[in-house]
């Protein structure tokens, strides 16, 4: 069972987020652009990987290794390259193929899939009760999964294997390996459930629209489907992180709201940048303001992102900015903000990134400026100054970094997206998309029923992927309403299957 983190372990979560404005290097020119991450970061996803392989695949789980197709869509020679693609597989609850027992897949996302198998407890948590066996697959690219068994930094930097790191690649891994699953299980009648959150969430609605003859159903958890191609407005995100603040603490969006300028003009004094490198305790010192203004955007974020009922970063945050003495000017308020999120470290703001993590940011930023071209800006917002997203210079930085231009409309080409009620209501079934309206990203989430077995379970307290950790005692009703609610659904999706392959199956 995944853990929901305590104090210190939730520590090690904004010791890595605070990595996310750290430069990667082949990605410097994306530096400008704030695109907050999607995975459903926890702790343990967070540290070193070395040690997180280890702490992380529970013995119950069997490591598999899938010789996967490089390229699902060419018939060419190269198309039939093979790399090793891991996944994990947990048999101690399956009822077995001969009573046809279910399947609970997790679509891996951008991050190793070690981090899941630890935090999507969900799956585990209800194992017993579906009798179903658990298989967390490894999203290519990341992780253990990276063709040619080279880095994921060096298949990033050849423009020929970069090519085959795709969603709609992605997808098709998942179905083979499914299939084969099935194949070697003898377990063709056993229908297959798919799970995933944020990146993986959208995954799994996508996978089921696109493979219903693999997939029976789909939870869908924090999936921002709706983020792209100017479907919802581009300052969505940011005004729900600004409402998060304003509702938490006005006092604390007050004085967010105030240090921007005061940033600048501490900025513009006479040796101002080193004086800001030193007031933030900055690990290298800071070459413009916009750096450590762009840290701050992404903190806050996240704060409220991942804002869970048990250790309230947000709270936990605006306290210190609300507590710290004003004697000491606005500055040391916001220093103090990021000291209680992060702890105590010898530096702030500009560390290298390291581990997973690094890996995470590294291959977003390919997938960002391919397809995955979430227009996200700020226009009006009550506690960020104006920053509206600039899809020019978006595109000429994708082109000097990776050299092609980001496909802005191919997801909604693709996947769908606009008008989803009216093309969904008929054509799909079987998807929960959950959502926590504290989250910022569920502004670009699915929010209303579509059918009567395409549903919206949001709360309004829950924050990013809530629903796919593991259940603990001291969660808060609505969360554990939340689950109960999408246990009953997949429990009635199942019983149609078996009706249906009583009446229709061989
Ligand atoms: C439940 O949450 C508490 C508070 O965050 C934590 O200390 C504890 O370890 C968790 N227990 C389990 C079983 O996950
Ligand atoms: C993996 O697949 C490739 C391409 O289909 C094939 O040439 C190779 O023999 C396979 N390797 C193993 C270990 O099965
Ligand atoms: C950081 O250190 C200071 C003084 O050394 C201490 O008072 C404070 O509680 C520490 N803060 C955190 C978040 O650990
Ligand atoms: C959608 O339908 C489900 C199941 O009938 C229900 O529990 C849920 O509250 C509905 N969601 C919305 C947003 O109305």
């Amino acid at each position: 069972m995944a853990t929901i983190p305590g104090m210190s372990s939730h520590r090690c979560l904004w010791i890595a987020l605070l990595l996310l404005s750290a430069s990667v290097a082949a990605a410097h020119d994306l530096d400008d652009f704030d695109i907050p991450k999607l995975r459903m970061s926890r702790p343990e996803f967070l540290q070193d990987p070395a040690s997180a392989v280890q702490a992380s695949v529970p013995e119950d789980f069997a490591t598999f290794f899938y010789n996967q197709t490089l390229d699902h869509f060419n018939y060419r020679p190269e198309s039939y390259t093979a790399f090793n693609q891991r996944y994990v597989v947990n048999s101690k609850y399956w009822g077995g193929a001969d009573s046809g027992a279910p399947i609970f897949a997790f679509l891996g996302a951008e991050a190793p899939i070690d981090g899941d198998v630890a935090n999507a407890g969900f799956l585990t948590d209800n194992a017993a009760e579906f009798r179903a066996l658990l298989v967390y697959i490894e999203h290519r690219f990341y992780g253990e999964s990276i063709p040619y068994g080279i880095t994921l930094k060096k298949a990033l930097d050849d423009a020929d294997t970069r090519g085959y790191f795709s969603s709609a690649q992605a997808l098709a891994d998942y179905a083979e390996i499914l299939i084969h699953l099935k194949q070697k299980l003898k377990a063709e009648r056993s229908p297959i459930i798919v799970f995933g959150g944020s990146y993986g969430g959208m995954l799994a609605s996508w996978f089921r629209l696109k493979y219903p003859h693999v997939a029976l159903g789909a939870l869908a958890s924090s999936a921002p489907i709706l983020y792209f191609d100017n479907i919802v407005p581009q300052d969505a995100f940011f005004s729900v992180v600004a409402k998060g603040f304003l509702e938490s603490s006005p006092s604390c969006h007050r004085t967010i709201r105030r240090s921007w300028e005061e940033i600048d003009r501490v900025a513009s004094e006479p040796h101002g940048l080193r004086k800001l490198s030193s007031a933030f305790k900055t690990c290298r010192p800071l070459r413009s303001s916009s750096g450590l203004k762009k840290y701050l955007r992404l903190l806050y974020s996240q704060v409220v992102q991942y804002n869970d009922p048990s250790a309230q970063p947000l709270k936990l945050m605006c306290d210190a900015i609300n507590g710290a003495s004003p004697r000491n000017g606005l500055l040391r308020k916001i220093f103090a903000g990021l000291v209680a999120i992060n702890g105590n470290l010898t530096c702030y703001v500009n560390a290298p990134a390291s581990g997973s993590f690094a890996q995470t940011l590294l291959g977003w930023s390919w997938q960002t400026c391919s397809e995955m071209v979430i227009p996200m800006g700020i226009t009006r917002n009550t506690m960020f100054p104006p920053k509206p997203f600039n899809l020019n210079s978006f595109v000429a930085a994708c082109k000097s970094v990776f050299g092609v231009a980001p496909r802005l409309h191919w997801v909604t080409t693709y996947f769908g997206g606009h008008d989803i009620k009216l093309i969904l209501r008929r054509f799909a079934s079987n998807i929960i998309f959950s959502n926590g309206l504290q989250d910022p990203y569920s502004s670009g989430g699915v929010l209303k029923n579509i059918s009567s077995t395409v549903v919206a379970i949001y709360t309004t307290k829950g924050s990013h992927t809530l629903d796919i950790l593991g259940a603990n005692k001291s969660d808060p009703d609505w969360l554990v309403k939340q689950r109960k609610t999408e246990v009953e659904i997949m429990k009635k999706w199942l019983a149609t299957y078996y009706a249906d392959l009583r009446a229709f199956g061989n």
